[in-house]
């Protein structure tokens, strides 16, 4: 097991890495909280799969938890779900000195997060993710929520985690559509802030979660290092405010539009990231003299994880543009757009235009 220590302004916390690590939850936890009522939230799916061995770890260990589930996918991060849960874990007795565990995918650790952000306006909230999207993005940076109506996480909180377990025998069962778009986020991380790891993933492109010791050791160094990556951005951009964080969207502007105009089924998230990163590095040879041959590697790298890299000839692209979170008055003005000149860095550039977005989704 290795574990990176995460900072972010006066947050402290510990990921561990592993294999085997769910078994040992609540004898880890016991070590790091005081309270002893706690809700372990999964989803139809992570509950038949892990919560069982999560809970019965925890009450070994001298915890008495509820399990809460919610349905499986996107459609579940609704406030009416984090009343609904809210209200769960009061009839059951809990209370500020409870906490919370979430067990599943990026659905699970936001929702989970904006409950523990929220239930006696805060109490501590463990990340047990259970995707590779989840593990090397979205339990770090304390970023929760849920989504509304009008769109994607519009309500939330900076909640940071008290620990993250990451214990990658959870892949084992992760539909591999489902690993693949982790790639996505792991591409993106290399092409902001890291070349070496863009060469290791070109080179971990046949990886699988199989039984092979060296595999497992293979996937937990590079989920380390993806964490390494975003929790030193993190920390030096918390709230959002300075412009070094919003590196991370890199790939996302087009990418969320993406995902929104194809009604979130389409594609899922990494995947529509992919595409967003396709476009991205189109508007970053135009605008930041990111080399052709560059732009060739990540999008072939993107491709050896099964990742689109173009839309669909039947995909209505003229509503990606209507669902860019531009207002019409940057149409012909400039605007913010995360772009690379090289592998392994990015800035946001005032030089992008509407249009140079137009011409990127038209491309795709
Ligand atoms: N907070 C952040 O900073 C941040 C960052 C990126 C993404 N996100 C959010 O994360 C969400 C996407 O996360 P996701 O891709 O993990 O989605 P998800 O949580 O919906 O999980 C994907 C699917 O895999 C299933 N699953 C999960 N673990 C499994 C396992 N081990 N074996 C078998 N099936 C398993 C789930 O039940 C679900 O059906 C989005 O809501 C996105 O907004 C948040
Ligand atoms: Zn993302």
């Amino acid at each position: 097991m290795t574990s990176v220590d995460v900072r972010a302004g006066p947050h402290r916390y510990d990921v561990l890495i592993g294999s085997g690590l769910l078994a040992g939850v609540g004898k880890v936890l016991k070590k790091q909280l005081g309270g002893v009522h706690c809700a372990v939230i999964s989803d139809s799916n992570t509950r038949s799969l892990f919560a069982h061995r999560v809970k019965q770890s925890l009450t070994t260990a001298g915890f008495q938890p509820m399990l809460i589930t919610i349905p499986a996918g996107e459609k579940s991060k609704t406030f009416e779900q984090v009343g609904a849960i809210c209200d769960q874990m009061t009839a059951d007795g809990l209370d500020r000195q409870s906490f919370v565990i979430g067990l599943g995918g990026g659905v699970i650790g936001d929702i989970s997060g904006f409950v523990a952000a929220i239930f006696h306006r805060g109490i501590p909230h463990v990340q047990i993710p259970t995707t590779l999207l989840a593990m090397v993005d979205s339990s770090i940076g304390g970023k929760t929520g849920v989504n509304t109506r009008d769109g994607k996480n519009l309500l939330g909180a900076v909640h940071h985690p008290s620990l993250v377990i990451d214990d990658v025998d959870v892949l084992k069962t992760l539909p591999r559509r489902e690993f693949n778009q982790g790639f996505a986020e792991i591409i993106k991380h290399a092409v902001i802030a890291d070349v070496k790891m863009f060469e290791d993933v070109a080179r971990a492109s046949g990886l699988r979660v199989s039984e092979g010791a060296s595999e497992t050791l293979a996937l937990q160094s590079l989920i380390r290092r993806n964490i390494e990556i975003k929790s030193k951005i993190v920390a030096k951009d918390e709230h959002d405010r300075t412009g070094e964080r919003a590196i991370l969207n890199f790939g996302h502007t087009v990418g969320h539009a993406i995902e929104r105009a194809g009604d979130y089924q389409e594609f899922l998230h990494g995947e529509a990231v992919s595409l967003g990163i396709a476009a991205a590095c189109a508007i970053s040879i135009k605008r930041a003299g990111l080399p052709c041959d560059q732009r060739d590697a990540i999008v072939d790298l993107l491709r050896r994880f099964d990742l689109p890299t173009h839309l669909p000839a039947n995909f209505p692209r003229e509503k990606i543009f209507g669902a860019l979170p531009y207002d019409k008055k940057f149409e012909g003005g400039k605007i913010q757009f995360v772009v690379t000149s090289t592998i392994g860095s990015a800035h946001l550039s005032s030089d992008v235009t509407m249009e140079d977005i137009r011409e990127a989704i038209d491309q795709l």
